[in-house]
């Protein structure tokens, strides 16, 4: 009988620089049953096998209940309606086929190549233009002079959210980030700083995709907003601001917890520092290496939807499922060395971006966004030096990355 306690203490703060002993003892069972009736996936074949599997969900959001106002109106009369809306307009990640694979084929139809390839050039000038404004400064904190702004900044200009715009899109992505951790759920004063943060975001949506589709112009919302696609209708008004904001909480924490932590995990191994310094084009290799080894998304949570076996442990139906990516990322019947920082491995078959249905949709656009930062950080930074390791973490568990990364530099290169 393995420990029951593993995950729980998964989630403490305690064990936020270093989870990864934690990762090695689950993984010695497949599939566990942990004592509050989760069941975790650590293996990469378990992991692998049920994100694959039919029988396993993403519905996994509780029904809506917004906080009470005190307002018997809104209480009695609006909420009810706007709870029901929320439920049967959940954002596609928390969704199953076929509403699902309907919500994604539109997002994938936006998502074109020139697209992605423009906001990869776009990148380079945006990390280049952060760091200009740096000037000569002797210290650098990675997360909040960098990583912070570039993914908000290219999420909105992919949508078409105008510039003037942009800032308080930063807040309402942190906000909502915490939707992704399981306990949030549990939590309500959280639940009502983010059912207010949605409304402040649904609200502002409704009136940007208004003005999209008076005068659409070249990006995904306008096409989201008039085209439908394969002879579907448009998606609903409730469907595309739920989407949208999937589209800023899903591509913005990840993104800097990548791009952070990439940057962490270079200034511990210098060689390889040195080495994407003098040839950029290892940068590709550098950042698939870093979704193995240090993924920002190091779980995500599913349900059975009815009993299923496996490795001779059943999970039983409605039970919550963890699926633990970051354990099998690090798995040694997959890997050579799991535990070393190697870029140069040939057989990478990271679950960084998960798997199947759910696989990430903007996997290349974020191995662009990530390529570019750390490129121009190691091109760029004057001698850079941790002035803590390990660096302050965020409270997540699922979206884990530094809180800030704070470096001492000689000056930074033009
Ligand atoms: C390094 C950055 C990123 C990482 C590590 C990451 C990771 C992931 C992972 C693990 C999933 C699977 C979730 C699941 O199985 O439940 C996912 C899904 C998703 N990601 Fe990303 N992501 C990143 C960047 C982005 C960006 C930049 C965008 C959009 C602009 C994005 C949009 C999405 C969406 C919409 C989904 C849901 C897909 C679906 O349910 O079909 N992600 N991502």
């Amino acid at each position: 009988m393995s420990d029951d306690t593993l995950f729980a203490r998964v989630k403490e703060e305690a064990h936020r620089s270093n989870p990864y002993p934690l990762f090695a003892a689950l993984r010695e069972c497949p599939v566990s049953r942990q004592e509050d009736g989760t069941y975790v996936a650590a293996t990469h074949a378990a992991i692998a096998s049920l994100l694959h599997d039919p029988r396993v969900s993403s519905e996994t959001l509780p029904p809506a209940d917004r906080p009470k106002t005190g307002n018997p109106f809104k209480d009695w009369l609006v909420k009810p309606v706007r709870d029901h809306i929320t439920d049967t307009h959940r954002p596609f990640i928390f969704r199953d086929p076929p509403d699902h694979d309907t919500l994604r084929a539109a997002v994938m139809h936006q998502f074109t190549h020139q697209r992605v390839q423009a906001m990869r050039a776009r990148s380079h000038v945006l990390v280049d233009e952060i760091l200009n404004k740096l000037g000569d400064a002797r210290s650098i904190d990675i997360v909040d002079d960098l990583a912070y702004p570039l993914p908000v900044t290219v999420i909105c200009e992919l949508l078409g959210v105008p510039p003037e715009d942009e800032e308080q899109f930063h807040g309402w992505a942190t906000q909502l980030a915490t939707a992704l951790e399981p306990d949030t759920h549990q939590d309500d004063e959280l639940r009502a700083e983010n059912s207010r943060t949605f409304d402040a975001i649904s609200e502002y949506m409704q009136g940007l995709i208004a003005q999209k589709r008076k005068a659409p112009q070249d990006d995904m919302l306008s096409g989201l907003a008039t085209e439908g696609t394969d002879g579907a209708p448009r998606m609903s008004d409730f469907d595309l601001i739920a989407t949208a904001i999937l589209m800023l909480v899903a591509g913005h924490e990840t993104t800097v917890n990548l791009i952070t932590n990439g940057m962490l995990t270079l200034l511990r191994h210098p060689e390889e520092l040195r080495r994407l310094r003098e040839d950029p084009s290892r940068a590709p290799r550098v950042v698939e290496e870093l979704l193995r080894f240090e993924p920002p998304v190091q779980f995500r949570t599913r349900k059975a939807l009815c009993p299923i076996t496996h490795g001779g442990v059943t999970i039983p139906e409605s039970a919550p499922l963890v699926l633990l990516l970051a354990a099998g990322n690090r798995d040694p019947e997959v890997y050579a060395e799991p535990e070393r920082f190697d870029p140069d491995r040939t057989d990478n078959r990271h679950l960084g971006f998960g798997g199947s249905l759910h696989y990430c949709v903007g996997a290349p656009l974020a191995r662009f966004e990530v390529e570019a930062a750390l490129v121009a950080l190691v091109r760029r930074l004057k001698n850079p030096r941790l002035t803590a390791d390990p660096p302050p973490y965020r409270q997540g568990s699922a979206l884990r990355g530094p809180k800030h990364l704070r470096l001492t530099i000689d000056g930074i290169d033009p």
